[in-house]
């Protein structure tokens, strides 16, 4: 059953620890399962250029072997939209990449790449993909989103997990108003970036998000306390969080 807000757990991090090896162990797809027995709506995967920790056959597996909704992150390349266009996940968000980057350091800048994700943003409505744009919680940015026929945007809450005391709730304030924002203009909002125990709660209450994507802090956590464990603890954590009124 789906839950609001939606857990989308990423399994990047699974692959990293596998590839430091070389083996197959730990697999993402495993980690995949589990996370949907413990309480996730559905599995996200970053597809990075380098494939630093998702490979292909990670993408193929999980779209042939898991019973839930795949979000695809990926970088607006024509290799990327090949590759949605093969596998036809459930949605594709669209992120920035750099090489050098240790993760993905900021949102889109769609209104200066209007061309370019204009273009790739239907073609991967034609391949069946519910498209997001990862964007930093900024009205300029949710605008150009519409303009280029995006459905969905998930504002990057990164800034917001970084930041500590009247930083922090400055910028809690500006996810709150890109969402309200999201919704005026008809845009489905999720948010996503850096999330942890800490830090879920208040973006779970901003009621129009509709979606999570959680990763790192939930893959370190899984060292102390297991995976499952600690996906029911956010799952219940964001429950408790958006109880009824
Ligand atoms: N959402 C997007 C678009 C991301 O790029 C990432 C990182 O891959 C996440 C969510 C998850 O971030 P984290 O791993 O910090 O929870």
């Amino acid at each position: 059953m789906s839950r609001y807000p939606r857990l989308g757990v990423n399994v990047d991090h699974v692959a990293t620890v596998r590839n430091a090896r070389g083996i197959d162990h730990p697999d993402p797809v495993r980690a995949a399962r589990l996370a949907v027995g413990a309480g996730a709506d559905g599995i996200t995967a970053h597809l990075r250029e380098d494939r630093r920790h998702i490979r292909d056959d990670d993408i193929a597996r999980l779209s042939e072997e898991l019973d839930a909704p795949l979000n695809l992150e990926m970088a607006a390349t024509d290799e990327m939209v090949a590759v949605a266009a093969k596998f036809r996940p459930h949605a594709a968000c669209l992120v920035p990449e750099r090489r050098e980057e240790l993760t993905t350091e900021g949102g889109l800048d769609v209104t200066g790449s209007r061309d370019r994700l204009g273009e790739v943003v239907p073609r991967l409505r034609e391949a069946g993909c519910r498209v997001s744009l990862f964007v930093d919680p900024d009205e300029r940015q949710l605008d150009a989103a519409v303009a280029i026929g995006a459905p969905v945007v998930e504002l990057h809450t990164g800034a917001y997990c970084e930041a500590t005391g009247s930083g922090r709730r400055a910028e809690l304030r500006r996810l709150k108003d890109a969402a309200a924002h999201a919704e005026r203009i008809g845009l489905e909002c999720h948010a996503g970036h850096g999330l942890g125990f800490e830090t879920v709660a208040a973006v779970v209450a901003i009621p129009t998000v509709v979606e999570l994507n959680i990763g790192h802090f939930l893959m370190g956590e899984a060292m102390f306390t297991g995976l499952e464990g600690a996906i029911r603890h956010m799952r219940a954590l964001m429950d408790g969080a958006r109880a009824p009124a």
